[in-house]
């Protein structure tokens, strides 16, 4: 079970080592907001630069809220997965309607709001509201599953009951620390593939030390992901990408989007694109 000294040992090691990311130097729920919808499918790096501009041209709930759809989609160009930028504006919407433009802070309020699953919810309570719990992204079910569990144990069986026992004991006044530290750890140190256990202040308090080190296969932490595709194995995400950058440039004819056909009524039905004059635009 967890104890005081392993979370204390996370924190500290998140105030020396810990990332310098910009929605770490804001407690602007929006802001916060804003970064877990990017980060849900696209890697720190990357989302960085984007976030930023992103904030320059929306920079407030309001903001979302008011400008057109086409808009924040044109602006999500960088970080595939168009449906979040629908999602984000949604919640946005939501936000200025239903809560006079104050995201709510508890756990029911969120997940009532557009876009918010089980985990954005832990996590805006984490990182917004500064409350008390453990956000179970991919690297902090690896992470806890390791140090709580043993190297064999499989961090793709979600376990409800243990993961809000282990929340249980968190103090609230490193649950921020905790949880950002957490996800840095994961990222930098106990990777999925090769942990670097030398470099992890937890390793006197882990279940999997020094096994893990001698282990010649890890759980696999990934389901295999089951993507529709073309008949040559190409994912269907791929050609969604490419029609949604094609049509931010400009409108485009059924004939210029010829080779794209078997994805555009999904995005009309996502309402991601639709026909005008008979092009098809952004929706
Ligand atoms: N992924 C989701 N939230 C994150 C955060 N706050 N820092 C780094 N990666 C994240």
């Amino acid at each position: 079970m967890p104890s005081e000294a392993l979370w204390s040992a996370v924190g500290a090691w998140y105030r020396s080592h810990g990332r310098d990311l910009p929605w770490r130097r804001t407690d602007d729920p929006y802001r916060i907001a804003v970064s877990e919808f990017m980060l849900q499918q696209t890697q720190v790096d990357r989302v960085v630069p984007l976030y930023l501009a992103f904030l320059k041209r929306f920079p407030s709930w309001k903001a979302l809220a008011v400008a057109p759809q086409s808009e924040v989609v044109r602006a999500w160009k960088g970080l595939g997965y168009n449906m979040r930028a629908l999602r984000l504006k949604k919640l946005a919407e939501g936000v200025m309607r239903d809560f006079g433009g104050q995201l709510p802070s508890d756990e029911a309020s969120l997940l009532g709001l557009h876009g918010i699953g089980p985990y954005t919810a832990r996590a805006l309570r984490v990182f917004a509201f500064r409350q008390e719990a453990l956000a179970p992204d991919t690297n902090l079910r690896r992470v806890l599953t390791r140090v709580f569990k043993g190297a064999k144990a499989d961090p793709k069986a979600f376990d409800e009951r243990a993961w809000s026992r282990w929340e249980a004991t968190l103090p609230e006044k490193l649950s921020y620390d905790v949880n950002q530290g957490l996800m840095d750890l994961g990222a930098t140190v106990c990777k999925a593939g090769r942990p670097r256990c030398e470099a992890c202040p937890l390793r006197r308090l882990c279940a999997s030390y020094p096994k893990i080190l001698t282990m010649k296969t890890l759980p696999k932490q990934k389901a295999a992901r089951k993507e529709r595709t073309d008949a040559l194995g190409i994912p269907n995400r791929i050609y969604r990408g490419r029609v949604i950058e094609a049509l931010r440039k400009g409108p485009a004819t059924d004939k210029a989007l010829s080779g794209f056909a078997h994805v555009l009524s999904g995005l009309e039905k996502d309402g991601l694109i639709r026909k005008a004059r008979g092009r098809w635009v952004l929706a």
